[in-house]
């Protein structure tokens, strides 16, 4: 569907990003409501072909292509994204208490490199808006994740109440767990990826769950600027406190290999990179935690996926599962059963 690069990008990205974000997601939610228009949009977009289902974590899932955490925190709109062909939608970061993030401006495109850099914070409803609004939904069938994380008035000792508390809240209402501890954006919280802390914190928050008679998936979502060292506590964490997978990888901090003007850049001050410039080096997460958990730990590829050629080499790498966020903001809702095609064997 050319019409989104044609005709929809251009007018979107007069307006302020985070602005235009609310445009897509107000018309799309109206839009939907209107009779037919939800038949449409799986007309248009929605690429089903039984080669695609994936179990994975015990989950099944009718294609491996997701929308990353992020884009509908409050999960306002996961009906709707089921339409454009999504195999499942991560909701959040939730946040026990709600909190609005931070002040704007917050969000920033660099379109020369087709990133988008963002200082959101956690702006959501909380945990219990959240859980009464998914409770509530229609469709059933899709996969829905639910990613949690801490207020930002809550201190690195005190976090773990802030995720058992999510978990608690949104048990019921998400198929699979991903604990977010890898955002830039809220002071301190990836301090909470050294061992001791994220051991303590993944105890804490696992220990409900396989009390629970049907315990859900756990997953962890890590940074993309973490070293190898790192990695390699990461998996050991992983074993030793039975997570079912990794999500790989969040935003980065870093700014390297930009083209965009770098006055410009840094004058857009502090916030995670996605996008393009993101691909190669979360690709290159994915690889090491796959190779060397020996394909054993489940990996939610996320990075930088633009076109079905850098999904497939997310999945060459080692990802059972893709997710996308700058992309379907570059190429549009397209861009979902493009990928899904080209899955299909020949
Ligand atoms: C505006 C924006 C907000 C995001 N918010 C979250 C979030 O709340 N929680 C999270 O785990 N990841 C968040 N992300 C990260 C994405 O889920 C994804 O991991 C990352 O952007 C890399 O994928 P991409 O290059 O396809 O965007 C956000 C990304 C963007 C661009």
């Amino acid at each position: 569907m050319p019409m989104y690069k044609s005709l929809v990008k251009p007018l979107l990205f007069q307006l302020d990003a985070e602005r235009a974000h609310h445009v897509v997601f107000d018309n799309l939610r109206r839009a939907a409501r209107l009779p037919g228009t939800k038949a449409l949009l799986r007309q248009l977009y929605d690429f089903q072909h039984p080669s695609l289902a994936r179990e994975v974590f015990g989950l099944q899932f009718p294609n491996p292509v997701g929308l990353a955490a992020g884009f509908d925190k409050n999960a306002v709109l996961t009906d709707e994204m089921a339409t454009l062909g999504f195999g499942f939608v991560e909701i959040g970061t939730v946040t026990p208490r709600p909190q609005p993030g931070n002040p704007a401006p917050r969000l920033f495109r660099l379109p020369q490199d087709e990133a988008l850099v963002n200082r959101m914070g956690f702006n959501n409803d909380g945990a219990a808006a959240v859980a009464a609004r998914l409770a509530g939904r229609r469709n059933r069938q899709l996969i829905i994740g639910g990613n949690i994380g801490k207020n930002k008035d809550t201190p690195n000792e005190h976090a773990a109440d802030d995720y058992v508390a999510c978990f608690e809240a949104l048990a019921e209402v998400v198929d699979y767990f991903v604990v977010n501890v890898s955002s830039p954006n809220t002071p301190g919280l990836r301090k909470l990826q050294e061992k001791k802390p994220l051991i303590d914190l993944l105890q804490r928050v696992q220990a409900r769950n396989l009390a629970r008679a049907v315990p859900r998936p756990l997953l962890l979502k890590i940074a993309p600027d973490l070293t190898d060292a790192q990695l390699d506590d990461i998996l050991e964490i992983a074993r030793e406190t039975q997570l079912s997978g990794l999500v790989a990888t969040n935003t980065t901090i870093s700014r390297a290999n930009l083209t965009s003007d770098e006055t410009y850049v840094t004058s857009l001050g502090a916030g995670g990179l996605s996008g393009r410039p993101l691909r190669a080096r979360a690709t290159e997460v994915i690889r090491y935690l796959h190779q060397k958990s020996d394909g054993g730990l489940p990996i939610i590829g996320s990075g930088g996926i633009h076109s079905a050629a850098d999904a497939l080499e997310k999945i060459a790498a080692g990802a059972a599962l893709v997710q996308l966020y700058t992309g379907f903001i570059y190429e549009g809702p397209a861009l979902v059963s493009r990928i899904n095609r080209a899955l299909v064997p020949a």
